[in-house]
């Protein structure tokens, strides 16, 4: 099995083969098919994001293990990588109804939602890295 896949995003194939990776890897770990359409519809968004705002970038799929004092758990995550212009204001992003594009996803709170833990690192003119976990139950 494999157990990870990291896709570059610089066109809309990329965010298609990034969806595609991320549908197998948690259909593989056994999830069912609502949390495989919300890992599907993040990777969307953030690989979305990629290409519109930093051009390129790429996004990474993995499974993680999580050894905890109940037992082990086992998750997918997806880390969304790009050296472009960064977010300025990472707060107002994060409020739900903020975005500067007229698109019809949820945007960054929607994959916060859709998604376990949830990680943003970003940097004017460096890049962002959005990191984000879901759990199998
Ligand atoms: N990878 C990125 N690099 C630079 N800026 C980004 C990146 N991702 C998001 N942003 C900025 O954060 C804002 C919010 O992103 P978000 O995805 O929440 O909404 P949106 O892309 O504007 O609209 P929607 O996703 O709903 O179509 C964007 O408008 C953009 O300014
Ligand atoms: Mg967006």
């Amino acid at each position: 099995m494999e157990t990870q896949s990291c896709v570059e995003v610089k066109n809309e194939w990329g965010i298609v083969a990034a969806r595609q990776a991320g549908r197998t890897l948690s259909k593989e770990l056994g999830f069912g098919n609502v949390d495989q359409a919300r890992i599907t519809t993040a990777i969307s968004e953030l690989a979305r994001n990629i290409y519109l705002y930093a051009q390129r970038g790429e996004i990474k799929i993995e499974i993680v293990e999580d050894k905890g004092k109940f037992g082990t758990k086992k998750g997918i995550k997806i880390i969304a990588s790009d050296l472009g212009p960064g977010i300025p204001d990472l707060r107002q992003v994060m409020v739900d109804g903020f975005t500067t594009s007229s698109g019809l996803g949820a945007g960054l709170p929607g994959v916060r939602r859709l998604m376990d833990d949830f990680n943003i690192e970003s940097e004017v003119d460096k890049g962002t890295t959005i990191t984000a976990t879901k759990w199998l139950r």
